[in-house]
């Protein structure tokens, strides 16, 4: 079934290649793929499919959402993202969030995910408790997915996004990552996952 998104200019779409190029030397550089992906899925994920409120749509770089309790420690991907923004005041900030987690999935050597433009930017954003909430159980995580309209394969192959990156107790509480690479974007959340395995940090 396709999509319908909104064609954009010549010019529009060039700045979207040339602004993934950027996005691709500070990811690469700054080693930061894991918060940007991150940024993208909070943006996305106050998405109601009933309402068709909240969503990716520019709004997550507002103080009144990044202080949602989600959203901590969020700030960081925003301010390191907007020097690159800056360059290409053509683009939304709904398509260039979505565009950097693009980018931060192919980096780190997982899929190439097809971009389409055409996101425009919304003033107000959603509300908060519409991002799921680790200390809750599978039926907090079927409500708050269902309201974006996501199915249970859709919770258990989005989370293994968390591939990458970790917990940073100042952030969510927790602490650690969830792999042993959590720079590279492969199955081994969900291999380690069901071969029992704790990630255990030696420094
Ligand atoms: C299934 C429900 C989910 C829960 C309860 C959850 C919860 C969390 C928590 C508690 C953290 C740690 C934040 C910190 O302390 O820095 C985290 C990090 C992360 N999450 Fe999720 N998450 C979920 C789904 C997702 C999804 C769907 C994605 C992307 C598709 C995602 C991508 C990430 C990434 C990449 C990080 C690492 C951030 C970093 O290293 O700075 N998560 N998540």
């Amino acid at each position: 079934m396709g999509k319908c998104y909104p064609t954009v200019s010549e010019e529009y779409q060039k700045a979207v290649e040339k602004c993934k190029k950027k996005l691709r030397g500070l990811i690469a550089e700054k080693n930061c793929a894991p918060i940007i992906l991150r940024l993208a899925w909070h943006s996305a994920g106050t998405y109601d499919v009933k309402t068709k409120t909240g969503g990716p749509f520019g709004t997550i770089r507002h103080p009144d959402e990044l202080k949602h309790e989600a959203n901590n420690g969020l700030d960081i991907a925003v301010r390191l993202l907007e020097p690159i923004k800056e360059q290409f005041p053509i683009l939304s900030y709904a398509d260039f969030y979505q565009l950097a987690g693009v980018v931060a999935v192919e980096v780190t050597g997982g899929p190439d995910i097809p971009f389409h433009p055409g996101r425009q930017d919304k003033t107000e954003p959603p509300p908060e408790g519409r991002l799921p909430d680790a200390k809750k159980g599978s039926d907090h995580l079927r409500e708050v997915f269902g309201h974006m309209g996501l199915s249970d394969k859709d919770i258990v192959a989005l989370s293994g996004a968390h591939t990458l990156g970790r917990c940073h107790k100042e952030r969510s509480g927790y602490e650690g990552p969830w792999t042993y690479n959590p720079l590279i974007f492969d199955n081994s959340y969900f291999k380690e996952l069901l071969s029992g395995e704790k990630v255990v940090l030696h420094n």
